[in-house]
């Protein structure tokens, strides 16, 4: 039975069961930020089998396309593990359970199927009797039931969620696989049967009795109504039907071997079965990462550096070592890219179920192009520098040999120096470490990237690494210790009077900010609200609050701008330079602005003070904030659900939005996006924000998070009516009018699959909006025409430019033609047969006008021309010899006379021997060049 036979009798099997065939989902799970793929035919109906929505039929069966990249070292070098699987689903949501799920299970084996029962092994829980029993009704033997434990036989897709004791079916392929032939975990010792880690005792179907939801804390609650939840390895039970031993054997990878090894240059009718072990994993590796990098891209993922792009990358690396090493032992280019072009193998290959990857595969293809050439550049020398590194490691372990039961140990830094430096992901170094027998480093490589991390982190603060210590003023007991920011609602806005109009001057310089009429929302506090404070000298420190109404930069956003006023005549003015979170809570940059005498800082620190936000600085933030929902709601709503926060930044002068999606966008779906936003503005719907929400229920509620997140158990959710939904912690407007107007600047691509928008709303809007203003006004001024005339006018000048240029490239000929000529009489006769012309040109304008010219004299002159110029302030040599001279005196090149004479300019050239030249910065050499010509081609000719 081929594959996709299996995959048409299971799924009509079990439709005469009553089971509604349903299709799969994408792999990239949508509202799930919990996992990166889809792992399980049961990830779709997580929240059913927990009872959290309603089912829509008792029976469900399908075939889903899956990924799973935890075994990733596994992969390919046996035959059983796959990054890229269908499993055959079948559900009983509260309907059926454990007789008739092992009794079609075994009726569809043996009858349907007809595998050969005798070979059959099932496992169960090992409380779970009545399986066991159920097993033996229907005609398995007693010794071939094992009980097994919670290891190999209870199932839970991850730490919580619904779970429970299954029982699995294993095929015996018999001691010629496994441990009785030398492989797995006891090499040469009898296989201790199902369960075993070696391949002899295959599992392919799984069916899990799911009785249980687990809670945060491990206990196991009884769900509403039991389930079963049937997962069958599709590509397994097709190398059992087929009667092979490995997956990659079986008619699914067939066509798709046999492209590798045609594509990596190896032959087109190369049969996998003939190339030696290393040679056919390497085949098995690409074939299956192929299938996988195609799936999850044309399911919309990306590469990336984190999260699922970057499981993404390192699979896409691991293939590009493997198909360098097969390349390599097949004395093929190993430099070229030829991954990409298995992408329209595998849309062949898995197209008959999934047509969606037909349309698909020149997107795709293109961006694995893109992936696979950059790790390509390095590679190479990664791998030059892994064996010298692991050669001086042998080395220093002079004692090692097999017997030794350690290996070596392959130092962290030159992982972290090949992860750095070659793009080489952990586990590829890891596994060059296991051929060459080392044991590689992870610990001090997870420090020294921890270490990395921190430094960036503080270079791209504010806040210099070398920090001072912080006095505390909070030290007693029972005082304030927590740093939070209080302030999301601003208080309204008083008269502000304390500041002189020179402060005022002042605080604008300072904080950078445009002409803008300030306005503030202040805030007094008592004394005591200070926490800590680390002083650089009288005029600066970093001061830790209890409280404060300034926002700490975070999610993208920006802090707050303002000043704060110690005492109670609050005198002591300082402007609020940044505000960050950190270690020891919210610090605050604050710079001196008054220019009073200084005082102790402790003393002043504890004294009341007043803080000043600047609203216009926290609206424009505001703005853009609520802005970037609305944009990120809308690109969701016109490019599809894939598209996915990649990061952003909001400022009072602008946002920034970097997003998931495969190309550009284009002009029409810009102007859609802009409209949308607009739409969601002008609609003017209340901004909602929902405080403490429990994570689970604001993943239930559909508010999108970022990727890669970490988020806290109770997260603030931030609604805009039916528009967007989001977890953010960031300060937003009221309502969606306050925005104003929203306008998209650009369009461009961060890294491959990754967009960024960069946008303005409200007054960076009118800003923008008037400059630009200003520069048509300018532009319509110098032109003295109308703005609207503009147009016209810029076309109408480029018209005249065209006609110029080529007036003046007539002209440009008939002087040539001219000098040409003039040029011609001046050539002597050197030897027989063999004219001779040395000429400097002195000053042209480009390099093209002196080829012209010496193109021309080429044609004229039977014999060797040397011309000599300046060209761009750089002195220009030129050589051209008659083809008929060339034929006379073969030892004649000009590309050998123009490298000599090069060395007079010193500079450096070359050519062909009919066309040389050369370029240098020695202009006074010029004229010793030409001199020497006439030698130097003499001397040349004389040879032949
Ligand atoms: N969820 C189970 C598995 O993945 C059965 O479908 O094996």
């Amino acid at each position: 039975m081929k594959t996709q036979d299996l995959r048409r009798a299971f799924l009509d099997y079990y439709r005469n069961k009553g089971h509604v065939v349903v299709p799969g989902v994408s792999t990239i799970p949508s509202g799930d930020a919990t996992i990166l793929f889809t792992i399980a035919g049961m990830t779709p109906f997580k929240d059913v089998l927990a009872g959290r929505i309603p089912r829509k039929h008792a029976r469900v069966a399908n075939s889903q396309k899956c990924i799973r990249a935890a075994d990733l070292e596994d992969v390919g070098l046996d035959g059983r593990h796959l990054t890229m699987f269908e499993m055959l689903g079948l559900w009983s949501f509260g309907d059926y359970f454990k007789t008739e799920a092992i009794t079609w299970s075994h009726e569809f084996i043996s009858q349907i199927l007809k595998l050969d029962m005798s070979r059959i092994w099932v496992s169960v829980h090992d409380s779970d009797a009545e399986a066991a029993e159920i097993w033996e009704k229907v005609g398995i033997p007693k010794d071939r039931i094992v009980r097994l434990g919670d290891k190999d036989n209870f199932w839970a897709m991850g730490p919580t969620g619904p779970c429970g004791p299954c029982t699995e079916i294993y095929f015996d392929q018999g001691p010629s696989v496994g441990c009785e032939a030398g492989e797995g975990p006891t090499p040469g010792a009898l296989c201790r049967g199902p369960g075993c880690d070696c391949d002899r005792y295959l599992e392919f179907w799984n069916n899990v009795f799911m009785q249980y939801n687990r809670d945060e804390s491990g206990t196991l609650h009884p769900l509403p109504a039991r389930n079963v939840d049937t997962g069958v390895g599709l590509e397994r039970l097709a190398a059992i039907c087929q009667g092979k031993t490995s997956t990659y054997d079986t008619d699914a990878f067939d066509a798709l071997q046999r492209a590798v090894c045609h594509k990596a240059g190896l032959g087109t009718a190369r049969d996998v079965a003939q190339l030696s072990v290393p040679d056919r994993q390497s085949v098995q590796v690409i074939s299956d990462h192929m299938r996988t990098l195609v799936i999850a891209l044309s399911d919309g993922a990306t590469f990336s550096n984190e999260g699922r792009g970057y499981v993404l990358r390192r699979i896409l690396r691991r293939a590009v070592r493997y198909a360098h090493r097969l390349q390599e032992n097949h004395g093929q280019n190993s430099e070229t890219p030829f991954l990409y072009r298995l992408a329209e193998d595998v849309a062949q290959s898995l197209g008959d179920f999934y047509p969606e990857l037909h349309g698909e595969t020149h997107r795709v293809s293109g961006l694995i192009r893109e992936e696979e050439g950059r790790f390509l550049r390095t590679l190479s020398h990664g791998l030059t520098l892994f064996r010298s590194r692991a050669q001086e490691t042998l080395k220093r372990a002079p004692g090692h040999s097999a017997q030794t039961s350690e290996n070596p140990v392959f130092p962290g830094s030159a992982i972290f120096e090949l992860h750095d430096s070659y793009g080489f992901p952990v586990d590829l170094t890891a596994l060059l470490c296991r051929e060459w027998g080392l044991v590689p480093d992870l610990k001090e490589f997870d420090r020294l990237m921890e270490e990395q991390k921190t430094r960036s982190r503080a270079h791209s603060k504010f806040y210099d690494s070398n920090e001072q210590s912080f006095t505390e003023l909070q030290d007693q007991a029972g005082k304030k210790t927590d740093s939070r920011f209080v302030g999301y609602h601003l208080p309204p806005i008083t008269a502000f009077k304390s500041l002189s109009d020179a402060d005022m001057a002042a605080y604008v310089a300072h904080s950078k900010q445009g002409d803008h009429k300030l306005s503030f929302a202040e805030w007094e506090h008592p004394a005591d609200n200070v926490l800590r404070f680390a002083a650089k000298d009288d005029m600066s420190a970093d001061v830790v609050f209890a409280e404060t109404p300034f926002y700490p930069e975070g999610g993208g956003q920006l802090a707050d701008k303002g000043l704060i006023l110690f005492g109670e005549t609050q005198a002591d003015v300082f402007v609020v330079m940044d505000v960050q979170k950190s270690a020891e809570g919210i610090r605050h940059r604050l710079e001196r602005l008054s220019l009073g005498p200084a005082k102790p800082w402790a003393n002043m620190l504890r004294r009341r003070h007043r803080f000043l936000v600047d609203t216009q600085v926290r609206r424009a933030i505001a703005r853009h904030h609520s802005a970037t929902h609305l944009l990120h709601a809308a690109l969701r709503m016109v490019l599809g659900d894939h598209v996915r926060q990649a990061g952003s930044q909001v400022s009072p002068d602008g946002l920034r939005f970097d997003f998931t999606h495969p190309r550009a966008l284009s002009d029409e779906e810009l102007v859609k996006v802009e409209q949308c936003v607009q739409t969601s503005i002008d609609e003017s719907v209340n901004v909602v924000t929902h405080e403490s929400v429990p994570l689970d229920d604001a993943k239930r509620m559909g508010a999108l998070a970022m990727f890669g997140e970490k988020y806290d158990d109770h997260v603030r959710v931030l609604e805009m009516g039916p528009l967007s939904m989001e977890l953010c912690g960031g300060t937003h407007v009221a309502n969606t009018a306050q925005i104003g107007s929203f306008r998209i600047v650009s369009e461009s691509s961060v890294t491959s699959g990754v967009r960024r928008i960069e946008a303005v709303a409200g007054h960076a809007y009118d800003l923008l909006a008037r400059h630009e203003r200003q520069l048509l006004q300018a532009s319509a001024c110098i032109l003295k025409c109308s703005t609207t005339d503009l147009p016209g006018r810029v076309e109408a000048l480029r018209e005249q430019e065209r006609t110029l240029t080529k007036r003046l490239q007539d002209l440009e000929g008939t002087l040539h033609a001219q000098a040409s000529s003039d040029l011609e009489n001046l050539a002597e006769q050197l030897l027989e047969n063999l004219r001779f012309l040395a000429h400097n040109m002195k000053t042209v304008d480009t390099a093209q006008a002196m080829e012209g010219l010496a193109d021309t004299l080429r044609q004229k002159i039977r014999g060797v021309v040397v011309l000599g110029a300046l060209v761009e302030g750089k002195a220009q040599l030129l050589v051209t010899i008659h083809q008929d001279v060339l034929k006379l005196y073969p030892k004649l090149s000009a590309g050998d006379l123009v490298r000599v004479l090069a060395t007079s300019i010193q500079g450096r050239g070359g050519g062909k021997a009919d066309f040389a030249k050369a370029g240098g910065t020695h202009i006074d050499g010029l004229a010793d060049a030409l001199h020497r010509a006439k030698q130097e081609c003499l001397t040349l000719a004389s040879r032949s």
